[in-house]
């Protein structure tokens, strides 16, 4: 089945052609970064106007470049949770305006399903049970992934999201809206272990906590910035970030004894969670597997693959489709 994926749920306006089960044919993301920068976040009501603009144009696009025209689409996949809901209704309004005007089938999409699907996508399908670390700007989750669609919650975010920590940080050193990219460039050539910065701990070991560390960024910028080059304090800040996230899936994996650890979310970019998730795995005879840049960030190919499973099991969402700012992956939590 050939899935027209469309994906709007914050700042990306995408759209993607997959072929088949896990090959994608195109992939086109418009990213609206430059837009919302003067801001210093995302604007919702300038990114939904943004979305209007750009939807069709990115959709035409996307079946360009898959070399296809909307007569070759058998099934429309579009993200409806969660999101802004003024973006989020941009993209489930075009992928209705298809599936009506087409009397093709629809369904809706949990973005974060896209960002664990991520994975499957890059190895040509899923190989689980598997552990699997959701890290993006609004959210940092692990899940067992028990079979397809079929998720448990091992450990959520108690506060700010991973990616929320790396754009603040990257605000406070300097480095403007270039977010945890510019933070990860930027740490490369630091060390480390210049600044003792807090890795916090919850009462659940595999949750997450970021706000003190943030916290403890903001005192340190105020009173020491002067001393300390700043190559150092963005490579000190990221590995109390990255400690945590790498201790907490390896912790996961352990305990539910599973072998394989997928990574999900714009996070799933940084150079050093990759690095030292990839080392601890080996070290523990555990398959750590990252998606390749294009995927880990948002985008419509991930969202097209969930789809495709979704309506290959029957799933269909109606015309009345709605859309949900918050919407948990799952409500099951899994008990050790
Ligand atoms: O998944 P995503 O594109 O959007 C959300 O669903 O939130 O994730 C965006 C997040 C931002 O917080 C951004 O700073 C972060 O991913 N990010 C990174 C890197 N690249 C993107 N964080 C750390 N290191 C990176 N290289
Ligand atoms: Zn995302």
């Amino acid at each position: 089945m050939r899935v027209l994926g469309i994906e709007s749920s914050c700042d990306e306006t995408s759209a993607a052609v997959l072929e088949a089960r896990w090959s994608l044919r195109s992939n086109v993301v418009a990213s609206q970064a430059d837009l919302h920068a003067p801001y210093g976040g995302v604007v919702p009501e300038i990114a939904s106007r943004r979305h209007v603009e750009l939807v069709t144009l990115v959709i035409q696009e996307a079946l360009d470049q898959a070399g296809v025209t909307l007569d070759d689409i058998e099934g429309v996949a579009v993200t409806n949770r969660p999101g802004l809901i003024g973006s989020l209704l941009v993209g489930v309004a075009a992928a209705k305006g298809f599936a009506l005007a087409r009397s093709l089938p629809l369904v809706g999409v949990h973005h974060l399903e896209g960002h664990i699907f991520s994975n499957f996508l890059a190895e040509g399908g899923p190989e689980l049970p598997a552990v699997a670390l959701v890290v993006s700007g609004g959210h940092t989750e692990l899940y067992y992934v028990r079979g397809l669609h079929d998720y448990l919650i091992l450990g959520r975010r108690r506060d700010d999201a991973a990616g929320e920590a790396f754009d603040k940080g990257a605000r406070v050193l300097g480095f403007g809206n270039g977010g945890g990219a510019a933070l990860d460039r930027a740490a490369r050539d630091g060390d480390p272990k210049a600044v003792p910065f807090p890795r916090s701990r919850t009462d659940n070991p595999l949750d997450f906590s970021f706000s003190g560390v943030k916290t403890a960024l903001v005192r340190f910028a105020k009173e020491n910035a002067a001393q300390v080059p700043v190559a150092d304090v963005a490579a000190s800040y990221q590995a109390a970030i990255v400690d945590v996230l790498v201790e907490h899936a390896i912790q996961a994996a352990v305990r539910t004894g599973v072998k394989r650890v997928l990574v999900g979310g714009g996070v799933a970019a940084n150079s050093e969670l990759q690095r030292r998730l990839r080392a601890e795995g080996e070290a523990r005879g555990l398959a750590v597997s990252f998606p390749p840049l294009s995927l880990c960030t948002d985008n419509a190919g991930m969202i097209a693959a969930v789809g495709h499973s979704l309506l290959d099991r029957g799933v269909r969402s109606g015309l009345d489709l709605e859309t949900f700012a918050r919407a948990p992956l799952t409500e099951k939590v899994y008990s050790f």
